[in-house]
Formats: structure tokens, C-alpha cells, sequence
């Protein structure tokens, strides 16, 4: 077993390679891994569409302070829309990505939506501006997940609820693209009336209990880095050199999101390490560290000086959790080194309407395991559809009317496994 020492000298390496394909490591991929998973590795999230024949399409969306977002559709013109939200260093891939007999993209499509995969500012697809190059402009990278909420999800609903005439449509988050749903509903509460239901999958908000091993290593790095830089913008190539590489990646893939093998289907790596990490700015893991170390879900600390002039005050302002006033569904886990299930229960305290309070019972799911996991499909999305389902008409399947009834805003731990079956039954 190689050890952690071993491990840190070799991601050392590795980030130095990254971007490095070399003629020596497709002989290590083809003896690995099928032809089909190598050549979907090579495909962008449109093309990844394409191939499996659902209809994708390209659209471009512009915030209020001048950034270009792509967003990717997968059309059903005239459907309800979802729009759906990755998490740091992802994309709009992530939704999709291990194929249509898994991905909550296909899912959703295929259950009737006109479904929408976002691209926060920063990664591989958003890299637009109306003015600033994100390759020589510094000034383009001075954003954290705050700007993301802010300017991006707005900009984001109402293009959508532009493009599809609707007034209302439903969204889903994956970690980071929670923490900036609750920026965006807290700082511009007017948003929440947008939204039938939102989905946080590993929600992140409150981080004091966050016990992953590589949280000291973050201090040390992003310090190093400082704020406002690009950070890993490129797939990681380096990590399928070998059988060695490729260890070692995954040894920090299981520190950073919390170890579960059986639901990683491995078959997939090429296309996962195609896709993440996909780019970000290192004020958005410094925001994430700061949250960290305060125990506070707040704004950007900028230090006591800045903080008076831009928030008058010394300590930057906690997010008024209470004006998240749309109804909000959480999917968590127990096995997860970035949500902890002590913090959630905290976010779950401050939020007025929680419909759905979903902790897996599944002993070892992870951060990722409800996007990418083998079981996801069969244990995750019939609830996260039916939830869906339920919020979007204002009806529950029996005819409450759930508008005028507080009845049905907390469902129970209870009804939730009786609707999904444990895996090993
Ligand atoms: C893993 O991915 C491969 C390639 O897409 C697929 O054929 C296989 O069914 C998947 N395995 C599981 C257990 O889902
Ligand atoms: C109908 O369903 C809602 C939501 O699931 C529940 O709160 C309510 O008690 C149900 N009403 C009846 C009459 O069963
Ligand atoms: C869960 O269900 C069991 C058996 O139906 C019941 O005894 C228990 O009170 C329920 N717990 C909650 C929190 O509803």
C-alpha cells in the first residue's frame, strides 16, 4: 500500500503533467478501458448529446456584469423547464456524463422536461466576457461562488423563463451550485417566486463540522495561490499514465469526496477525468475555506479594513437564510467529506420551507454519489422526480392543495425509504 507521502509527491507530479497526452499513455487506456468509454472521453458535453441522440443545443447567456455563460439544453420545447446547477471545478457535463441509463440529465428529460445544464463563470464553457480574456485579464477571475449566485443564477432563471415563456421552473443543485442557489434566493429574495422547487443535492452551506483530510492541505495551498487565479482549468491527463497515476488520483478523489468504490463505476474514469476538473477561481475555495474556518455562512472576507468599506462593517454579513422562501428539497449523505450531516442540519433549522429532508441511509454514499453513482438511478432520482412532480403543481397527487396547506412542507425520513428501496434488498 503506498503511503500518503508517496501519494503527495506523485500528485505534485502530476499537476506538472497535466495537460501532457502523451503516445505512452494511450497504451495504458486501451489496455484498460473499452473503445467506446475512450472515445466518449474525447467528447464535449453537446457532443456527448449527440452521440447518445438526445437533442442538445448551445445557448449563450449574458449576467449583469458582463460575463457569458453557455448554458446546454437538452430540448423538449413547450415542457416545464429544470435547470440544473454543478458543483466547483464541474460543469454542465457532470449531469450526463455517465451515460442515459444513469445521468439525471437523461432522466429528467426523459420523464417529460425540457431540461437546461448550466455553466457557472470560469469553467471550460463559460469562459466568455463582454470585455475582460479570461487568459490575460486578471480582473476576470476576481469572483467566488458569491458572484456565481449573485449574477449568474439570476441571469440564468430569467433566460431560461425567457426562451420557454414559462413563469415558474424547478431547479437542482449539486454541492456548489446549492451554496449559490442560497446566495442568489437570500441576496435577491424576489428570485424565490421563480422557482416551484429546488433540489440540493449535498448541499453546502454551513461548513464547521467539515472533517475532510485535504481541508489543512487547502489552507496551505490556496494560501500559496492566492486569491483571484485560475486554478485547474484542464483535465488532469497525467492521472492515466499508468496503473500508478491513476492510484493516486483516485487516493485524493476518495480523500476530497469520501471513499465509496462500489457505487464508482470504474469503467468510466476516461470520461470523468475528461470532464473534472473543468476550472474555477481560487477565491471561490478560499470563500469555501473561509465558511470553514468562521462556522459562518457568509459573504467574502476581505479582511477588517475592506469588509468596513464594502459591507460597513468588520466581519462580513451572514446570508439571510430566512428569505430563501422557495420550497427546498435536501438530498445528503453520511459518507461525505465536504457536506456534513451536523451542518445540514443547521441549514435545515434556518430554512423556512423544507419539503424534503433526505439523508440516505446507504452507510457509505458520498459527495458525488447521488450524480454519478451506479445506484443513482434506481435509489436517487424516482424520489427527486416524484418531489419534483409534487412542487411543480402545487398539488399533492392526492389534491391538497399545497399553496394553502403547511402540511406537507417536512416530509419524513420515514415516508422517503418507503418510497426507495434499500440496495441490497
Ligand atoms: C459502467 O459503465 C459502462 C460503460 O458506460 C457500462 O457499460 C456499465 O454498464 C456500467 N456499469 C454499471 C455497473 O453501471
Ligand atoms: C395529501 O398529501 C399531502 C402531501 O403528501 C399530505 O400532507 C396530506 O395529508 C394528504 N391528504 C390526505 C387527505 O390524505
Ligand atoms: C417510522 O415508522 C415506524 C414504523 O412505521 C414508526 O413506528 C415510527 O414512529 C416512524 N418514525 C417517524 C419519525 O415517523
Amino acid at each position: 500500500m503506498p503511503t500518503a507521502s508517496y501519494h503527495w509527491r506523485c500528485l505534485l507530479g502530476l499537476l506538472c503533467l497535466t495537460g501532457l497526452w502523451t503516445a505512452g499513455a494511450a497504451g495504458f487506456l486501451e489496455d484498460h478501458f473499452p473503445a467506446s468509454v475512450l472515445e466518449e472521453a474525447e467528447l464535449s458535453t453537446l457532443q456527448l448529446l449527440a452521440r447518445h441522440n438526445y437533442p442538445g443545443e448551445l445557448h449563450a447567456v449574458t449576467t449583469e456584469d458582463n460575463y457569458v455563460l453557455q448554458v446546454h439544453r437538452i430540448a423538449r420545447p413547450g415542457a416545464k423547464p429544470v435547470l440544473l446547477m454543478h458543483g466547483l471545478l464541474d460543469s454542465s457535463a457532470t449531469w450526463i456524463m455517465m451515460g442515459p441509463h444513469s445521468g439525471l440529465g437523461y432522466f429528467l428529460y426523459d420523464a417529460g422536461y425540457d431540461v437546461w445544464l448550466a455553466n457557472a463563470r470560469g469553467n471550460r464553457y463559460s469562459r466568455g466576457h463582454v470585455e475582460l480574456n479570461p487568459n490575460t485579464d486578471k480582473a476576470y477571475w476576481s469572483f467566488s461562488w458569491h458572484e456565481i449566485g449573485y449574477y449568474d443564477l439570476p441571469a440564468l432563471i430569467d433566460a431560461v423563463l425567457a426562451k420557454t415563456g414559462f413563469q415558474k421552473l424547478s431547479y437542482f443543485g449539486h454541492s456548489q451550485g446549492t451554496t449559490s442557489f442560497f446566495v442568489m434566493a437570500s441576496t435577491r429574495p424576489e428570485y424565490n417566486a421563480k422557482i416551484h422547487v429546488m433540489s440540493a443535492l449535498a448541499p453546502v452551506a454551513y461548513m464547521g463540522n467539515v472533517e475532510s483530510p485535504l481541508v489543512a492541505l487547502g489552507h496551505r495551498l490556496l494560501r500559496a495561490v492566492g486569491e483571484g487565479q485560475e486554478l485547474l482549468p484542464h483535465a488532469l491527463n497525467g492521472c492515466l499514465l499508468s496503473e500508478r497515476t491513476l492510484q493516486t488520483c483516485l487516493y485524493y478523489m476518495w480523500k476530497l469526496l469520501g471513499k465509496n468504490p462500489a457505487e464508482f463505476n470504474e469503467t468510466m474514469i476516461p470520461v470523468i477525468m475528461h470532464h473534472v476538473p473543468a476550472g474555477a477561481s481560487s477565491s471561490q475555495f478560499l470563500h469555501y475555506l473561509q465558511l470553514h474556518k468562521s462556522d459562518r455562512f457568509c459573504s467574502y472576507d476581505h479582511g477588517e479594513k475592506e469588509n468596513q468599506r464594502i459591507y460597513g462593517q468588520a466581519q462580513p454579513p451572514e446570508y439571510p437564510l430566512e428569505k430563501v422562501t422557495a420550497p427546498v428539497a435536501l438530498y445528503y449523505t453520511q459518507n461525505d467529506y465536504l457536506t456534513a450531516v451536523k451542518d445540514v442540519k443547521r441549514l435545515i433549522e434556518r430554512l423556512p420551507k423544507v419539503v424534503e429532508d433526505h439523508l440516505y441511509e446507504y452507510m457509505k454514499w458520498n459527495h458525488i454519489d447521488m450524480v454519478w453513482g451506479i445506484s443513482a438511478r434506481r435509489m436517487a432520482q424516482p424520489r427527486m422526480l416524484e418531489i419534483l412532480q409534487i412542487y411543480e403543481a402545487g398539488k399533492a397527487p392526492n389534491g391538497t392543495d399545497l399553496t394553502t396547506t403547511q402540511s406537507a412542507e417536512r416530509t419524513t425520513e420515514n415516508s422517503t425509504r418507503e418510497t426507495v428501496n434499500p440496495i441490497d434488498e
